[in-house]
């Protein structure tokens, strides 16, 4: 059975983005989404996530649908299911690193994961406030809180955009380990086509369709 299915999407704002677009991902499954600024990359993820209703089509997790008549899925399946990784990092700015990740591993009733926090480097800037970090520090811990939450998808835009090639390697390969581990699935947009190419599947997103690679 799929973790994920798009069936028949469709969006525009200003101008199309795609239409009619379908496709499944399966646990421990990666998929990558390229294509030229401005196409819809992040508009496809935040409609796969939960975070946007598509104009036409539906989403399932686990076969559940996420928007149309049942759309009262769609917050319980972003909370228990989905991890979000986004460039906008969504911590709360007050916490502490730490408070972060605790917070999301207390909604997944799983203790913080301190080898996680290791290997991702961030282990020594756990009790520094949000705002004290760097860009690219803050990025690993929204990482660190989402995968402590042991979510099934993990939707991730650009997400070693701000890091280091080392760094950066590092992050995808936390990624990788945790879908096969977990029996997870990733959908990535990104620029970075070497980065694409690690993925099990890659589509370009291209007049207004997914074009697989
Ligand atoms: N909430 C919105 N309201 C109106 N237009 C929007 C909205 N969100 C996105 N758009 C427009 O939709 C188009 C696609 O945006 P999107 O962010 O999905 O592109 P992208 O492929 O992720 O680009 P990039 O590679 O630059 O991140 C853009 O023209 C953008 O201005
Ligand atoms: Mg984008």
């Amino acid at each position: 059975m799929a973790l994920l299915e798009a069936k028949h999407l469709s969006h525009a704002f200003d101008y199309p983005l795609f239409n009619d677009l379908s496709f499944t991902l399966d646990g421990g499954q990666s998929m990558a989404i390229v294509g030229v600024s401005g196409c819809g990359k992040s508009t496809l993820l935040h409609i796969c996530s939960t975070l946007l209703a598509p104009k036409g089509g539906e989403v399932y997790f686990e076969q559940i649908p996420l928007y149309g008549a049942k759309s009262r899925n769609a917050l319980h399946v972003r909370r228990e299911q989905f991890g979000i990784i986004f460039q906008s990092h969504y911590l709360f700015k007050g916490f502490t690193a730490k408070e972060n990740i605790q917070l999301s591993a207390l909604l997944a009733q799983t203790p913080l994961d301190e080898a996680l926090c290791e290997r991702l480097g961030i282990a020594r800037v756990l009790h520094q406030k949000i705002g004290e970090l760097s860009g690219g520090q803050q990025q690993r811990v929204s990482i660190a809180r989402v995968l402590s939450k042991k979510p099934r998808v993990i939707f991730a835009d650009e997400p070693t955009g701000n890091l280091d090639q080392g760094t950066a390697k590092e992050v995808m390969d936390v990624l990788f380990e945790y879908i096969k581990t977990h029996d997870a699935a990733l959908m990535l947009v990104t620029h970075d086509l070497a980065l694409a190419k690690q993925c099990d599947r890659v589509f370009g997103l291209e007049d207004l369709m997914l074009v697989e690679r």
